[in-house]
C-alpha cells in the first residue's frame, strides 16, 4: 500500500551529511514536514535552507545521539511543534576501520552504542506517540555488512546485524506500525573518513570503494520511493550488493571472498 508523504512529520537522524542529508532533500521535495537531527547545527541549518526551497518549516533539532537520556524530551519537542510523528528514520551511524585483535573493547561499545542502542532508544521514545496515533513508520539504516561479516568491521558489522534483528522483531509485534530496513551497499559519503580506527580516533581516509560508490542523491531517491511504498527491506547500491546473495546462496564462496578481499 503506497503512502503520500505530503505534510507527514518525518524525523531524520544523521541528516547533516551523506545519505541522511540526501534523504532530507528528497523528503522535502515530497512535501514532508522535516525534523533534522545530527550534532552539527550549522550543517543542519544549511540543509534546512536547501529544504525550504521545496517545503518550508523544517525543524532543526541538534542532538548528540550518544546522549540517550535526552531522547524522550526531544520526542516531546517534536510532538509539541508538529502534533505528531509519522516517520522516524534512524540513519545516523559510525563505521570502523580496525582489526578485532587491535581494537579495544571500548571501540566495540562505542560503535554498538551509536548504531544499535541509540536507534533502539530513540525508537522507544517515539513509539508511545505512534501507538497512540495507531500509525507510524520507523526506518533503520543497516548495511550490506549487516548481512555478512567483513574484515576490519567486526563491531560495525555486528551493530548492523543487530538492528536487523531488532527492527524485524518490532515489525512482527506491532500491527499499526510500518518498519523499513534500509540496506545500503557503497554510497558516496563521509562514512569511511569518520570511521573509528584502532586508536579510537577518526580514520580520516576516504576509501576508494566509498568514493566510487553510488551517489548519495541516487541512493536517497531509491530509499524515499521504498518508504512511500512501505517496503519492509530494501537493498540499495551497485554490484557490491551481489555479496549479500553470495553469502546466502553460496556460503563457501563467500568464506573465500571474505578472506581475500582487499579490505581497508
Ligand atoms: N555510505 C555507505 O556506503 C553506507 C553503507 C552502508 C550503511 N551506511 C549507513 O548509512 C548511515 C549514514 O551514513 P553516511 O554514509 O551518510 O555517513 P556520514 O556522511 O558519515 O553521515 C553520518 C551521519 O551521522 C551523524 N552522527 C554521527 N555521530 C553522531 C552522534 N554522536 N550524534 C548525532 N549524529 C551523529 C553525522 O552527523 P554529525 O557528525 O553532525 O553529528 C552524520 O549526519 C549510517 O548508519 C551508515 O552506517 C552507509
Amino acid at each position: 500500500m503506497k503512502q503520500n508523504l505530503n505534510n507527514k512529520v518525518v524525523w531524520i537522524t544523521g541528516a547533516s551529511s551523506g545519505i541522511g542529508e540526501a534523504i532530507a532533500i528528497e523528503m522535502a521535495k515530497e512535501g514532508a514536514k522535516l525534523v533534522l537531527t545530527a550534532r552539527s547545527e550549522a550543517k543542519l541549518q544549511a540543509l534546512k535552507a536547501q529544504c525550504d526551497e521545496y517545503t518550508k518549516g523544517a525543524m532543526v533539532l541538534p542532538m548528540d545521539l550518544y546522549k540517550i537520556e535526552t531522547f524522550s524530551g526531544a520526542a516531546k519537542q517534536v510532538v509539541d511543534k508538529f502534533g505528531r510523528i509519522d516517520m522516524l528514520i534512524n540513519n545516523a551511524g559510525i563505521s570502523q576501520r580496525a582489526l578485532t585483535r587491535e581494537a579495544d573493547l571500548d571501540i566495540d561499545r562505542k560503535v554498538m552504542e551509536l548504531n544499535f542502542f541509540s536507534p533502539v532508544a530513540l525508537t522507544k521514545a517515539v513509539l508511545p506517540y505512534m501507538i497512540k496515533q495507531k500509525s507510524g513508520h520507523i526506518a533503520i539504516t543497516s548495511s550490506i555488512v549487516g548481512k555478512f561479516g567483513f574484515p576490519l568491521r567486526s563491531a560495525y558489522s555486528s551493530s548492523k546485524h543487530a538492528v536487523i534483528g531488532f527492527f524485524d522483531s518490532l515489525r512482527a509485534e506491532e500491527d499499526d506500525l510500518d518498519v523499513t530496513i534500509i540496506i545500503p551497499g557503497r554510497v558516496q559519503s563521509n562514512i569511511s573518513v569518520n570511521a573509528i580506527g584502532k586508536d579510537g580516533k577518526a580514520d580520516g581516509n576516504m576509501d576508494p570503494g566509498q568514493a566510487n560508490g553510488m551517489p548519495a542523491d541516487v541512493c536517497a531517491k531509491t530509499v524515499v520511493k521504498a518508504l512511500k511504498n512501505k517496503r519492509k527491506e530494501i537493498l540499495v547500491g551497485n554490484k557490491e550488493l551481489l555479496m549479500v546473495h553470495i553469502r546466502r546462496f553460496l556460503p563457501r564462496l563467500y568464506y573465500k571472498m571474505a578472506k581475500t578481499v582487499a579490505a581497508r
